[in-house]
């Protein structure tokens, strides 16, 4: 019976290990209350087009690690440049949330690459959906690595 439990012990954990760790030591506490600021790593796009807020085409968040909770501030000032498959290129600035969105008209795939002071962090593959934070949760989903972390 204790080896049996043993043996579970890992899949329990598996769901509290991912995210238990705030970079900036700060959390958003303002809820779903409206604010540039809200919510850092949760799905923007996903809870604005259920009819909640503006819609966004792209929208996510720079975080410290690839293991920050949902709600830890992340780090602002990081330029989040996205190409088109057009070739129409956007740059969005991360907040002091590390927020960044629009609802500006995007051609999928697109591709990214983040920038602060000089040093570059890219994603190598095109995607075809502008909610980075659908993927780049804390544990990460479809392949992501963890969150989009700060160059
Ligand atoms: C669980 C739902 C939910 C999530 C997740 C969410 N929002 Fe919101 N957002 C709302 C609601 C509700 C409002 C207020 C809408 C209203 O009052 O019209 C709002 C409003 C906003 C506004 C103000 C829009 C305006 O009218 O000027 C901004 C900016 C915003 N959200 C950005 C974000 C960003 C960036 C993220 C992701 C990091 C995000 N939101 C995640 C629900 C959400
Ligand atoms: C459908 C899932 C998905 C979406 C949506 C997505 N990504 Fe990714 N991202 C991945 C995967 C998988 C990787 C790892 C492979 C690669 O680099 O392409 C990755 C890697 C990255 C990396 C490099 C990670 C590292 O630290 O080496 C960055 C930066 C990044 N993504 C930023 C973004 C941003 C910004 C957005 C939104 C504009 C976004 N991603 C949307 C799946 C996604």
């Amino acid at each position: 019976m204790i080896l049996f439990l043993l043996a579970c012990g890992p899949s329990l954990d598996s769901a509290d290990s991912a995210g238990t760790t705030c970079t900036s030591g700060h959390y958003w506490e303002g809820g779903n209350s409206e604010s540039p600021f809200m919510n850092p790593g949760q799905d923007c796009v996903a809870c604005h087009a259920s009819g909640e807020g503006p819609d966004y085409t792209l929208a996510g968040t720079v975080m410290g690690d690839y293991a920050d909770d949902d709600d830890c501030n992340g780090v602002e000032s990081v330029v989040v440049s996205i190409t088109d498959a057009d070739g129409n290129k956007l740059s969005l600035t991360s907040n002091s949330a590390g927020n960044f969105y629009t609802n500006e008209a995007i051609a999928m795939p697109y591709t990214v690459v983040l920038e602060k002071d000089g040093a570059t962090r890219e994603m190598s593959g095109e995607q075809e959906d502008g909610a980075c934070n659908r993927c780049h949760t804390a544990g990460g989903e479809e392949g992501a690595p963890g969150r989009v972390v700060a160059p």
